[in-house]
């Protein structure tokens, strides 16, 4: 059959495809200078030279001047041409270096280049259509994860999102029992033992270099009302809870139904739930935007794989949206559900008996 191509429509679509392909090798390059410790060295300096920047740095010349033509043409840095000399902005330095403030991406970045490092996995499980567990992914994936939320829950979670429930704050000041399920690197538990020392926090994930890890950033921080331990969310120990929470993680359970209806019996009969999902419209329409095409990429090799690898394998997606959570919540047992607080990138929800 002849087909009809307008070339102004490829064209356009190429410049599209040539941006896109800028980008991903930007957010590559982006990746060095944050391990290589560039963007850190640069904060605060002013103008470099390039020799400046190597004696700085102890790197290579060569390579920082590829390096700095690159991050400059992408705007990552700021290029002088009549001197021949680089800087970053504080903006730069905020977006590209300074760890744990809210506006850094480095976290989403990284999580980004695992999912390249094991793009010979994730093809082999798109093509068969199995699962792939989340301890598949590589380590980087695992501290891109917990570096990318955990700015945003240091900015929310305590200010903004527990103050939004139903007298909840009250109860976590004088003195409460949580259960923080798929806690991961444990960030989420941690923000919440420091600000509330009369409660326990326990968290809870089934991946246990992620428990060891989060045990480590506890002792670290010297906290002791917070512990973790190895447990799936469909039956992890302890009852009689008052607060339990999910960050980030319902939609990468192969049984949320059976993870939520454990939360429901495991909390006492005025506790509440609180699940923070990615933001995402009640259908694919309205998530035509750039958050629903970063989450649908990571839901397809990494949240989607996830949720196929466990039993029943309900494969959410982490563009579930309000309607299909609520679906899941009420077969659980739940009586309410409401949008308590919400950010650009997530959604909160409390649920109540
Ligand atoms: C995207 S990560 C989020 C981790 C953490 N809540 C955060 O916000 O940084 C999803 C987490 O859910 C955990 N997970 C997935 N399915 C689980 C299950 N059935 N039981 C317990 N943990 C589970 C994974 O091990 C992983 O740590």
């Amino acid at each position: 059959m002849a087909e009809d191509i307008y070339m102004a429509r490829v064209e356009e679509l190429a410049g599209k495809v040539v941006g896109d392909v800028a980008a991903s090798l930007s957010l590559f390059m982006a990746y060095l200078g944050d391990q290589a410790g560039v963007f850190e060295a640069m904060d605060g300096e002013g103008p470099m030279s390039v020799a400046d920047l190597a004696a700085k740095t102890g790197l290579n010349e060569k390579y920082l001047h590829q390096w700095l033509g690159s991050v400059s043409a992408a705007g990552y840095v700021t290029y002088d041409a009549d001197n021949d000399t680089f800087s970053i902005t504080p903006e730069q330095a905020l977006i590209f270096t300074r760890e744990g403030q809210p506006a850094c991406m480095q976290g989403f970045i990284q999580a980004v280049v695992s999912q390249y490092e094991s793009h010979e996995k994730a093809v082999e499980t798109f093509k068969s259509g199995k699962g792939r567990p989340w301890s598949d992914q590589s380590q980087c994936c695992f501290c891109g994860t917990d570096r990318f939320f955990r700015p945003g829950y240091a900015a929310n979670l305590t200010s903004e999102w527990i103050p939004s429930l139903g007298g909840v704050e009250d109860k976590l000041k004088a003195g409460a029992k949580i259960a923080d399920i798929g806690c991961g690197h444990g960030s989420s538990s941690i923000l919440m033992a420091e600000a509330y020392p009369n409660s326990t926090v326990i968290g809870f994930d089934f991946h246990e270099p992620s428990i060891e890890e989060a045990r480590r950033k506890a002792a670290d921080a010297g906290i002791d009302n917070v512990s973790f331990e190895v447990a799936s969310a469909q039956d992890y120990p302890g009852d009689d809870f008052d607060f339990a929470c999910i960050f980030d993680a319902l939609h990468d359970m192969g049984d949320p139904v059976g993870a939520a209806r454990h939360i429901r019996e495991t909390l006492k009969d005025d506790g509440t739930f609180m699940l923070v999902e990615p933001l995402a419209g009640d259908t694919m329409a309205e998530n035509m935007h750039p958050i629903g095409q970063i989450f649908y990429a990571f839901s397809t090799t990494v949240c989607t794989p996830a949720s196929l690898a466990q039993d029943v394998g309900l494969g959410l997606g982490a563009q579930a949206g309000q309607k299909r959570l609520t679906d899941v919540l009420t077969k659980a047992g739940f009586g309410k559900v409401r949008r308590a607080s919400e950010t650009p990138t997530n959604m909160v929800l409390e649920i109540t008996a």
